[in-house]
């Protein structure tokens, strides 16, 4: 999608995307992101793509994880931090603006602009409604930068599956296969849901919740 659609998605308020409660998948796979236990004395630090201002970061941060954000609409991040009931600090850089409050940080701007030196390291990604945002010409090109900047770390993705004749995206339907052929070079992939999603996508199509967990396949 082009940029000035999100920004207009943002500024007219459309985001249907949002969920005011947060995801409950998160919820119930949190372990396989953030650990059973975590040996280290530092806090996991989880890189949530294309976040929006999802409540999912308020959640990971009570959870005593570090945040790590990627969003093109400063809009979004304004209420981000609004609805935190905290004020950033905000610093420019060459690639767009930074807002960051004790343990999260969030880059404002392309995905596409950052490395793997702007992220440091990333213990996890937090995907939701990030890869079935992008229309398919982006995908690969996405999936490669994510696992590059990210170095591979282990993945939760929550996507959805439906038939794609009976909607145009986005969301787009990012299926099983799908993932396996982005990602089966670098990762093992785990399906760990796969539910009905209540009520249809946007009202209107059948659709099921997946959950997959990546993991390097080169990583003890
Ligand atoms: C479907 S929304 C999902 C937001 C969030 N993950 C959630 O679950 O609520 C996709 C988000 O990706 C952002 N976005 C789209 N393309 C982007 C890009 N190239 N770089 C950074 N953010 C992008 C949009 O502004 C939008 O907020």
């Amino acid at each position: 999608m082009e940029h000035n659609f999100w920004h207009s998605k943002w500024q007219k308020n459309e985001i249907g995307f949002h969920e005011p409660q947060g995801n409950a998948l998160l919820v119930k796979f949190a372990d396989m992101l953030l650990g059973k236990t975590n040996p280290s004395s530092k806090p996991m630090r989880i890189f949530v793509p294309l976040c929006g201002k999802t409540r999912d970061i308020h959640w990971l941060l009570s959870q005593g994880a570090d945040v790590v954000g990627a969003e093109l609409s400063e809009v979004a991040i304004k209420q981000l931090f609004d609805e935190l009931g905290v004020s950033p600090t905000v610093t420019v850089s060459s690639k767009g603006k930074i807002y960051s409050h004790d343990g999260l940080t969030v880059f404002v701007g392309d995905i596409f602009e950052l490395n793997e030196d702007d992220l440091g390291e990333v213990n996890g990604v937090y995907d939701r409604a990030a890869l079935v945002a992008l229309p398919e010409t982006l995908r690969r090109q996405y999936t490669n930068h994510l696992a590059t900047i990210t170095r591979h770390a282990p993945q939760l993705i929550i996507s959805f599956e439906y038939d794609q004749n009976e909607m145009a995206g986005p969301p787009f339907s990012v299926d099983e296969n799908t993932v396996q052929a982005l990602y089966s070079d670098i990762f093992d992939i785990q399906l760990l849901e796969r539910s009905e999603l209540v009520g249809g996508l946007k009202g209107k199509v059948k659709a099921n919740n997946l959950v997959f967990h990546l993991h390097a396949n080169n990583m003890p």
